[in-house]
């Protein structure tokens, strides 16, 4: 079945949740949820985060500040990270009640209950000829992951208000390099 070019995107999914905090110059901090996150590089670690080419809080923080932090949503606080995709409000942690912590290496917070946190400075902002988001490229700086962390709490955003938890666990064989 063909489905219209408008809607291809949507076919990429499920795609990892994560909060993104960040700050601004004045050190106000913001927290919004996205799903176009994908890794880029090991060495140096590297990810990038797909931002919609608009004036939103995360991306006028990450242009003045060049940092963010990228917070993996798990099963616990879905609901709070999903939140925060309100618009327009000063402090989302208080109004969702998410509690921050102190990040190691950038001034941006980190969210207390994410098992996996990565602390990201920006690298570049990239915009391909006609694209309607912003490629955020950024380097790993500190990474922390909770040993207690189950694969299956980790929530992946189908679309709309639609998400999943990681099912069935599968070990294959892979190719012989
Ligand atoms: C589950 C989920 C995933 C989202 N993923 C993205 C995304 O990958 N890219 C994007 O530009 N917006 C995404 N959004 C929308 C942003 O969260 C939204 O634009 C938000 O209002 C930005 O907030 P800010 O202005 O405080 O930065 C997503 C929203 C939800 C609920």
């Amino acid at each position: 079945m063909d489905v219209p070019l408008t809607q291809a995107i949507r076919l990429i999914y499920p795609r990892l949740t994560v909060l993104v905090t960040s700050i601004d110059s004045v050190g106000r901090t913001n927290a919004a949820p996205y799903s176009w996150c994908c890794p880029i590089s090991f060495k140096p670690p590297m990810l990038i985060l797909g931002i919609q080419a608009k004036e939103t809080r995360t991306i006028k923080n990450i242009k003045q500040t060049k940092e963010f932090v990228v917070n993996v949503v798990t099963k616990d606080w879905v609901q709070k990270a999903i939140k925060c995709e309100a618009k327009n409000l000063d402090d989302k942690f208080a109004e969702f009640g998410l509690e921050t912590t102190k990040c190691s290496k950038v001034q941006a917070p980190c969210i207390k209950e994410a098992k996996i946190v990565l602390e990201c400075k920006l690298s570049e902002i990239m915009q391909p000829q006609g694209a309607d988001h912003y490629i955020v490229v950024g380097e790993v700086v500190t990474a922390k992951k909770d040993d207690g962390l189950k694969d299956s709490e980790i929530v992946m955003h189908i679309g709309g208000g639609k998400f999943v938890l990681p099912g069935e666990e599968m070990n294959l064989e892979r190719g012989k390099k």
